[in-house]
């Protein structure tokens, strides 16, 4: 009988791609996933340390495992991810149920350190940077998405310390994998269906490898006649060079919505932050590429309540989503992270962060609303990728990332179809689907 593995992952796409991937390799071992807690002898917990409580929540969610199988056969517990790369060892120390710890580049020794737990009976803790023989060894592993929408890691770790941020020290230095490596891989996710693929890197855009940027790959990637649409994300804007700008100029599937981390309108907190980048330089990154495409649009991530902010960097950073009109952002309260320069330093008033964080969302909120009701009556192009759960409609994507669900038929998944949007609410577009030939698509 196969063994089962229940896999559960929080945090950013880079740990979802590790988990469809770590899928991949146990799948060697004889493990088939399992959705149902009860049926497992494995779980694995693909953790996040990016903002409070990081730890307590992973040693919440195994004091729900052990409850789970408090009459069972105990399963085989691994921590995977950032928390398992900052806290290591502690992790077994402090909670005997966990048995192994496994850091995001030490993946390629999953197998080996299940089997040899499996024979021996050992507790390990595998947390060595070590990203070159990580994705050698997955580059052997087919990655079979079978997903419309794929993700692809490119490159992986960060140089770049923004002093509230944990990711330099979870998941190493920059690195980034050999250009063919990377095609290869994009072969595989063409063979396995996929229409769209995601290019991922904690600084997607810092890709180097040789002769090679972000760019190239882009034009590269979208020679693959299967593929419809080129996304990449999270870039910084130091790494926005004029290559990647110019790209979308050339590219014919590279998607018109740009993620681009801001943090903060003010060139005080970014200083604090040490985001090495200033407004200005954000705003001639934007209209170089509205002069390219004016349907291009942005998105962000927003930290609020930063050490040192105060009322009229709050206000900058509120008249900057008023400019920007950015769409589908993230924001934040900052949250000291443990080891970071900034774990230490003076927080603001808790209330006035609250408010602050209230405001920004509003604005952000608004801005998305307007956004999908702009598009109302409109036909826009949608990337079906699956039924409902209900089944009796479709779900697909616009070029904006809006989900978008309508009356179309399970032959419509895969295909980019016409739809004309009837309602819409913050995050979700409606339509029905349009058959005329020539319909004008907005
Ligand atoms: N590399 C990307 C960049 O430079 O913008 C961001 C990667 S990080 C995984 C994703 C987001 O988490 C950041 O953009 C930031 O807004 C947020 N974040 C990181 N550390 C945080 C902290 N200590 N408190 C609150 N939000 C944080
Ligand atoms: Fe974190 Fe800054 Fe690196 Fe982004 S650029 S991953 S925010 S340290
Ligand atoms: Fe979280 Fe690590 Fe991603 S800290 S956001 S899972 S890089």
């Amino acid at each position: 009988m196969k063994q089962k593995i229940f896999i559960k992952t929080f945090g950013c796409q880079m740990n979802e791609y590790d988990s469809n991937r770590i899928y991949d390799s146990v799948k060697k071992i004889g493990y088939e996933k399992t959705q149902n807690y009860e049926e497992a002898s494995c779980y694995l917990l693909n953790t996040c340390h990016i903002r409070d409580k990081a730890k307590e929540k992973v040693y919440h969610e195994i004091g729900r495992v052990k409850k789970i199988f408090r009459s069972k056969k105990k399963p085989l517990v691994i921590i995977a991810g950032c928390v398992a790369q900052a806290e290591n060892q502690e992790m077994l120390k402090r909670e005997p149920y966990i048995d192994l710890v496994i850091g995001p580049q030490a993946y390629h020794k999953i197998n080996d350190t299940i089997l040899n737990h499996i024979k021996k009976n050992k507790k390990t803790e595998e947390t060595e940077f070590d990203a070159i023989s990580k994705f050698e060894y997955f580059n052997k592993i087919k990655n079979n998405s079978g997903n419309i929408s794929s993700f692809l890691t490119i490159q992986e770790g960060c140089n770049k310390f923004c002093h509230f941020c944990v990711v330099p020290y979870t998941r190493g230095p920059e690195y980034s994998r050999p250009f063919k490596q990377i095609l290869d891989e994009a072969k595989y996710l063409v063979d396995s269906g996929s229409q769209e693929i995601i290019l991922l890197g904690q600084n997607v855009n810092a890709y180097n490898n040789e002769k090679y940027r972000l760019s190239d790959l882009i034009l590269e990637i979208e020679k693959f006649s299967e593929i419809k649409r080129i996304r990449y994300t999270t870039s910084h804007p130091k790494d926005m060079s004029n290559d990647l700008i110019e790209v979308y100029k050339s590219s014919k599937k590279l998607m018109p919505l740009v993620h681009l981390p801001v943090q903060s309108g003010s060139n005080k907190v970014l200083g604090l932050m040490n985001r090495k980048h200033t407004i200005s330089d954000y705003y001639k990154i934007y209209d170089e590429l509205r002069e390219i495409n004016s349907n291009i649009k942005f998105s962000s991530d927003f930290i609020i309540g930063y050490p040192g902010e105060e009322e009229e960097d709050f206000k900058a950073t509120l008249e900057l989503i008023k400019k920007i009109k950015f769409i589908n952002s993230y924001s934040f309260i900052f949250s000291p992270r443990p080891g970071t320069v900034a774990a230490d330093l003076n927080l603001i008033d808790k209330k006035i962060s609250m408010e602050r964080l209230e405001q920004i969302q509003s604005q952000l909120y608004d801005n998305q609303m307007l956004m999908n009701q702009s598009l109302e009556n409109k036909t826009i192009n949608v990337l079906v990728e699956n039924l409902t759960e209900d089944k009796t409609q479709v779900f697909g994507r616009s070029e904006y990332m809006t989900s978008v669900i309508f009356n179309g038929k399970k032959e419509d998944v895969g295909k980019i179809v016409p739809v004309k949007i009837i309602k819409s609410n913050r995050s979700s577009l409606f339509g029905e689907r349009v058959f005329r030939a020539n319909q004008k698509v907005a």
